[in-house]
């Protein structure tokens, strides 16, 4: 009796252990991944404190949204998705920021608005990647554009350096094989490429983005011969029209740059695809076919595939759990 006895405590204790170990494991596998509603418990008004700030002040600069879309993608390729794009510079390190792909980063002081107000409600809870994540998204939603899940969890970094940037974004220069692989390098595919750069659907450009397409392209003062040369023409004489103008703005996709439509495919077709990593697009069989494909679909097509890649990106090195931090301000790391 009291050995059995004995030995039933034992085989509790036992079964009480496994159980914890397993409960251990199981909390680390999901706190590895990001979850839909993170915050439901720890900041259940924090999704719609961010939704319902993007609704009030974006409608009045909808160029905003361009903007805060192309800041989550420096962000997840540089390090993840883990607000290093936010960080400013230390005495140490020159950070994201400062490096030359950041020409036209904006939207910096709407990140902080928002994230001020999530830590009024929750102080420390909701992450600046996870705001950076939930604030683009909103923005293209509510200038009428397509919508895709934000799983949350993300936490932020704690380095960012300049240099990084430098070589982990792809340059507008750079032709598709380097496309392929710098996207491969983060497990997106060419479909994934081809359309996560109709982005360029929404936003603006600088002229010192393509001087060298229209002014010196291989280096004897001449133009791109893969640029429609009647729209090469007419850029030089109308908007880029000295060589080092670096100030003049130019539509990725003229006409709609603040509607999230499919001609930015149809420019690529007609070979006036902005940029040469636009042009690129249409120089492999498998991503052209994928852009003859959106064209030949519906918009809600368009919107649903360019979702699932959404998703993907945001997912892009993640930190999860207990490593990393929540930031108390997304432009340094606390103290
Ligand atoms: C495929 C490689 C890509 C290259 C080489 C590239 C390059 C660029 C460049 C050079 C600009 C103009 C910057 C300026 O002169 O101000 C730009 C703008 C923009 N990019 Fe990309 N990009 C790429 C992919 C993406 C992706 C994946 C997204 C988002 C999902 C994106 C979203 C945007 C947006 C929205 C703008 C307009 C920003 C604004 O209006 O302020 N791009 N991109
Ligand atoms: C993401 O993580 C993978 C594997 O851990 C690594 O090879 C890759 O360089 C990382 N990418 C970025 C942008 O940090
Ligand atoms: C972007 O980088 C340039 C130098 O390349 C720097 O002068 C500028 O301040 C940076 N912009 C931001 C927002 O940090
Ligand atoms: C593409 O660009 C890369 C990097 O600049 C270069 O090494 C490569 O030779 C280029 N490929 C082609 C096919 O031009
Ligand atoms: C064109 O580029 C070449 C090589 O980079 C340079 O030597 C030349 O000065 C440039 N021409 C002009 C007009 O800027
Ligand atoms: C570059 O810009 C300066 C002033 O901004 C101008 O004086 C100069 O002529 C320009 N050079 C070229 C090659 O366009
Ligand atoms: C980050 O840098 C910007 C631009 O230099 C500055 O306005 C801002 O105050 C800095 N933020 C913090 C928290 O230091």
């Amino acid at each position: 009796m009291a050995v059995s006895h004995y030995g039933g405590n034992i085989a509790g204790a036992v079964a009480v252990l496994i159980g914890v170990v397993a409960l251990a494991s199981m909390t680390v596998s999901t706190e590895a991944q990001l979850q839909l509603g993170f915050y439901a418990k720890s900041c259940p008004k924090a999704e719609d404190i961010v939704r319902k700030l993007v609704e009030r002040h974006i409608p009045s600069v909808p160029s905003l949204a361009a903007a805060l879309l192309r800041l989550h993608f420096h962000d997840c390729f540089v390090r993840g998705c883990d607000a290093s794009v936010l960080l400013n510079s230390t005495s140490s390190t020159q950070a994201e920021k400062t490096a030359a792909p950041n020409l036209s980063l904006r939207g910096f002081s709407f990140i902080d608005t928002v994230k001020a107000a999530v830590e009024a409600e929750c102080p420390g809870t909701v992450s600046c990647a996870d705001v950076l994540a939930l604030v683009a998204r909103d923005s293209v939603v509510v200038t009428g554009g397509p919508t895709w899940k934000v799983p949350t969890g993300r936490r932020d970094g704690l380095v960012s350096i300049a240099s990084e940037a430098l070589n982990g974004l792809p340059a507008p220069t750079s032709n598709f094989s380097s496309l392929q692989k710098t996207f491969s390098d983060l497990e997106l595919d060419v479909k994934d490429l081809v359309l996560l750069s109709g982005a360029h659907t929404i936003g603006v450009a600088h002229c010192s983005t393509i001087s060298n397409r229209l002014y010196n392209f291989t280096g004897v003062g001449d133009q791109d011969p893969t640029l429609d040369s009647a729209y090469a023409a007419n850029l030089k004489a109308k908007k880029c029209k000295t060589q080092n103008d670096s100030t003049t703005l130019l539509e990725m996709d003229p006409g709609s740059r603040n509607t999230f439509d499919l001609s930015y495919y149809s420019y690529v077709l007609k070979r006036r695809g902005l940029f040469q990593s636009d042009s690129a697009l249409a120089t492999d069989s498998a991503a052209l076919s994928t852009i003859k494909g959106l064209l030949a679909g519906t918009l809600e097509n368009f919107y649903a595939e360019f979702a699932l890649s959404m998703e993907k990106m945001g997912k892009i090195n993640v930190t999860t759990g207990s490593t990393g931090e929540i930031r108390k301000q997304c432009a340094v790391v606390n103290s």
